[in-house]
């Protein structure tokens, strides 16, 4: 079989300070023909196969982010979007992974990738029976590493608390209610989301309890976190949910800073309004980002298979949106992470 040396590939054209455009003469992304490199010992052939979608990926190229502050470096125009993926191998020059294997790692958004083991984080995608290889980007890739981490390590939940969590059926939120319900066994669990049909499926998963933030939310998260009051908040939303929040933890409540996608693509972003209540209830708000947990991560994958294989946690269809997408329109998919067109981990599959 001839090896590919060109690829099409989604580049950044504008860093956007709000929405992303995707048509038009100020489209945030532009497809380029570009040429794939030679191997080189060590290096690996890639396929896309899959992709990963992120509210973070957002951040990263954000025009008014200082790069100083942030955990990766940032995508600036003319940079091949960057995501994570599963991939398959075409050709490799590196002995611990041959060609043919599947592999799960970052990359870009381009149909073919040369990959280094190390600098594209990548790891063959063991089968598991009954498992589809698109749970290694959810479940049990960093969606699921993020709620484990962000719950137990940082939240420290136990079971004597009330959890309540936002964008609980996005990909993150639904594993937390999961983890929540069937691993720790918290006292009472709470979901935002932003349909009624989400909230029920949230239920599902096992909160006692969703509310749909389109309707009148304040009101119900008042009466559902009035005695007891909430003891943690895993935060994906900020904004006014985070604002309200601080008004519905208890004493030395904790808040689990985990995102704040109401706020990513605003020019204006929202402006805390009950910060006294910081002060006054001695809360303890912990901003993480899921890397900083990467030695453990082999241990908590275990954790999650064995929760998977238990039925304690679902990693089946039920909990991903994997969207059938030509190369040309990965941007339209991705943005559908910003309209609620998600429920659990949002995957992109080439077609
Ligand atoms: N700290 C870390 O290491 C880390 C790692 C991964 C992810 N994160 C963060 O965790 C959060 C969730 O990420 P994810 O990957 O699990 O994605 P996700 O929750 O699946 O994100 C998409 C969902 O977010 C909700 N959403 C979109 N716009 C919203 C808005 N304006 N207000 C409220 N909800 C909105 C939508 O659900 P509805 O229909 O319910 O609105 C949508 O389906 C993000 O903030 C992300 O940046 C952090």
């Amino acid at each position: 079989m001839s090896l590919p040396t060109t690829t099409k590939a989604h580049v950044l054209r504008n860093k956007p300070t709000g929405n992303i455009v995707l048509d038009g003469p100020n489209a945030t992304f532009k497809l380029e023909e570009k040429d794939v490199p030679e191997l080189k010992d060590g290096q690996l052939l890639l396929e896309l196969l899959y992709l990963s979608n992120d509210p973070a990926q957002r951040g990263w190229m954000d025009a008014n982010q200082d790069p100083e502050r942030l955990y990766v470096p940032p995508i600036n125009s003319g940079d091949v979007m960057r995501a994570g993926g599963i991939y398959k191998v075409l050709a490799s020059k590196n002995d611990s992974i041959p060609s043919g294997k599947i592999v799960r790692g970052y990359g870009g958004w381009a149909q073919y990738q040369v990959g280094d083991a190390q600098r594209n984080a990548l790891h063959i995608c063991e089968d598991i029976p009954g498992i589809s290889v698109t749970q290694y980007l959810g479940a049990l890739g960093g969606t699921g590493l993020t709620a484990y981490t962000g719950l137990i390590n940082v939240g420290e939940a136990t079971k004597d608390d009330v959890i309540v969590v936002s964008g609980a059926a996005g990909a993150t939120g639904s594993m937390v209610v999961q983890i929540a319900k069937h691993i720790i066994g918290c006292k009472k669990i709470i979901g935002l989301a932003g349909s009624d049909e989400k909230c029920r499926w949230v239920e599902s998963l096992g909160a006692d309890l969703c509310i749909n933030y389109k309707k009148d939310w304040k009101t119900e998260l008042k009466k559902a976190t009035t005695k007891p009051l909430a003891n943690v908040y895993f935060d994906n939303v900020g904004g006014e949910t985070l604002d309200f929040m601080l008004t519905r933890l208890g004493m030395h409540g904790r808040v689990v800073a985990c995102g704040a996608i109401s706020d990513y693509n605003s020019e204006e972003k929202y402006a805390i309004k009950n910060w006294f209540d910081v002060v006054t209830m001695r809360l303890n708000i912990k901003g993480f980002i899921v890397i900083d947990f990467t030695k453990d991560f082999g241990r908590i994958v275990g954790e999650l298979v064995k929760a998977v294989k238990e039925w304690k946690i679902k990693a089946g269809e039920d909990n991903e949106t994997v969207v059938d997408t030509k190369f040309e329109d990965i941007p339209k998919t991705w943005t559908k992470l910003f309209e609620g067109g998600n429920r659990g981990k949002l995957v992109t599959k080439l077609v």
